[in-house]
């Protein structure tokens, strides 16, 4: 997907990926990655998730990562949050709270904008790229994340012959090759439910690297 894709989204408010609420299975997992309340946590194409406060409040230091500023001023502004702009290792970062939220492409960032982090949270992330920019994500989560790091990951499965993505589907498979290097996997939830009159399969990770 081309940020253009993304951008224009934004513009024009076509955003039904964005939840009024903090995720369930975040909640409910979360406390298994067993991190420190003070710890890092980074979240990859993180959008105006409600998450992000959620993960602050909580302790953490949210690292965060959104191609459109738009998302960036609405996630201040609907959250009533004072925010600074400042350039953070050469990217442009909005800083609120414990928050740090580069407004950048993920791809652009490198290991000075991850120091420290010990923990990943991806909903609509990895699953919101196609085949290609999964491998190259992946292959960039390796070189960002220090050794010990936790990832909870939130995937869907489905016949992809018969639905575009995204949310592209994500098989077992494929995650255990994408993050081949990790020390384990573990699935702690899958739902099913229908999209469409399609059958798709949702499941939560935890992977330690
Ligand atoms: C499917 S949405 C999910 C947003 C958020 N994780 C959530 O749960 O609401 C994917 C987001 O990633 C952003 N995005 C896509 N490609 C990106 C990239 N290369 N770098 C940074 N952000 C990106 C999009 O603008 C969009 O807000």
């Amino acid at each position: 997907m081309e940020a253009d894709f993304w951008i224009e989204r934004w513009q024009l408010n076509q955003i039904g990926f964005h939840q009024n609420e903090v995720n369930g299975f975040l909640r409910r997992h979360w406390p298994r990655l067993g991190l420190h309340s003070s710890d890092r946590v980074l979240v990859p194409l993180c959008g105006k998730s409600l998450d992000l406060l959620w993960l602050s409040q909580l302790g953490h230091e949210v690292v965060g990562v959104e191609l459109s500023e738009k998302a960036l001023r609405d996630f201040v502004a609907e959250n009533a949050l004072q925010a600074k702009v400042y350039d953070f290792h050469g990217l442009c970062a909005y800083h609120a709270e414990n928050m740090t939220l580069l407004c950048a492409d993920l791809f652009h960032m490198t290991p000075s904008h991850t120091e420290g982090v010990r923990g990943v949270y991806d909903r609509a992330a990895l699953i919101a790229l196609p085949p290609e920019m999964r491998l190259s994500y992946a292959e960039l989560m390796q070189r960002l994340l220090p050794e010990g790091c936790v990832y909870l990951l939130v995937t869907m499965d489905y016949d992809q012959s018969r639905m575009d993505g995204p949310p592209f589907s994500v098989s077992d498979n494929e995650v255990k090759q994408l993050f081949a290097h990790a020390k384990s996997f573990e699935i702690l939830e899958s739902v099913d439910f229908e999209r469409k009159g399609l059958k798709v399969r949702e499941k939560t990770w935890l992977i330690r690297f």
